[in-house]
C-alpha cells in the first residue's frame, strides 16, 4: 500500500480529491466508487468546487456507494442516500439517475443486495474506489468477524459501530443496528483504492492495516490483497 500523509483534514481532502479528479480527467464516462462518514466531506466539497470552476465534470459520471442502512427512507436525514445527495450530487452536474445507493427500505433486504451486486457489476469495475475506514477497521460496514463475506450482504452493526455513528443521530437508540453493504470482494473489484483516515481514534485501525496481514479482526487490512490502494491520512492517523 502506498502511503500520503497529510499535514491535516484539509491537505487530506485536497489530496484524495486530486486523485479522484486524475481518475476522472483520465476517462470522464467512469464509475466511481463512493463512501459516506464524516472523512470525506471535505474532498466532495473540493470535488464540489473543482466541478464549478470547470476541472472536472460529473455528467457522465456514475457513482455507486459501498453501503446503507437497513431499515431506513431515503430522505431521512441520516440516509446514506440523503447524505450523498446533501454532500455531492445536488452541487455537481451528475445525472442522478447513474448515482447507486443499496435500498435501505427493500421489503426484502436479501433480494435488494443480489440486486445491488448485480448493479455494481452491470455498471463495471469502479475506476477508483474512496472508502473510510472506521475506529474498529471496518470498511463500509464490513465489520470485524471471524469470516468476511465476500458480495453485497445484510449485516448487524457492532456495538462499537452503532456508539461511533450515534453522534449523528438523536440518540444511540436511534441508530439502525443493520446495514446492506457491498462485501469485501466487492470492494476489491475496483481498479483503484483510496482509504482516507484522519485523527488518533483511527490510528488503532491504521496500524492493523498496515501491518500487511490479512486480519478479520480489522477488515481493512483485506486490501492488502489489491496492487492499487492509496492510504491518504493525517499524521494523528498514522502515527497517533
Ligand atoms: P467516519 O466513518 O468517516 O465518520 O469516521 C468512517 C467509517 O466508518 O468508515
Amino acid at each position: 500500500m502506498k502511503v500520503i500523509v497529510c499535514k491535516n483534514y484539509e491537505e487530506m481532502s485536497v489530496t484524495a480529491a486530486q486523485i479522484v479528479a486524475d481518475v476522472m480527467k483520465a476517462d470522464p464516462a467512469c464509475v466511481l466508487g463512493l463512501a459516506t462518514g464524516s472523512t470525506p466531506v471535505g474532498m466532495y466539497k473540493k470535488l464540489i468546487e473543482m466541478n464549478k470552476a470547470g476541472e472536472i465534470d460529473f455528467s457522465g459520471i456514475t457513482t455507486v456507494n459501498l453501503d446503507e442502512y437497513y431499515p431506513i427512507a431515503p430522505d431521512n436525514d441520516q440516509s446514506y442516500r440523503y447524505f450523498m445527495n446533501e454532500n455531492l450530487f445536488n452541487h455537481v452536474n451528475i445525472d442522478k439517475s447513474r448515482t447507486f445507493v443499496p435500498n435501505g427500505m427493500a421489503a426484502d433486504p436479501v433480494a435488494a443486495c443480489e440486486a445491488y451486486e448485480e448493479t455494481v457489476a452491470n455498471v463495471g469495475a469502479a475506476a477508483i474506489q474512496v472508502l473510510g475506514i472506521g475506529q474498529n477497521g471496518h470498511i463500509g460496514f464490513n465489520e470485524p468477524d471471524t469470516a468476511l463475506e465476500v458480495r453485497t450482504h445484510v449485516t448487524d452493526l457492532t456495538e462499537s459501530t452503532i456508539k461511533a455513528n450515534a453522534r449523528f443521530f438523536a440518540s444511540e437508540a436511534d441508530v439502525p443496528t443493520k446495514a446492506l453493504t457491498m462485501g469485501i470482494g466487492t470492494i476489491l473489484n475496483a481498479k483503484k483504492i483510496i482509504i482516507l483516515a484522519n485523527g488518533a481514534a483511527k490510528h488503532e485501525a491504521v496500524s492493523k492495516m498496515l501491518a500487511g496481514k490479512l486480519d478479520t479482526s480489522c477488515p481493512a487490512s483485506m486490501l492488502n490483497l489489491h496492487s492499487d490502494v492509496i492510504v491518504v491520512c493525517d499524521e494523528a492517523a498514522l502515527n497517533g
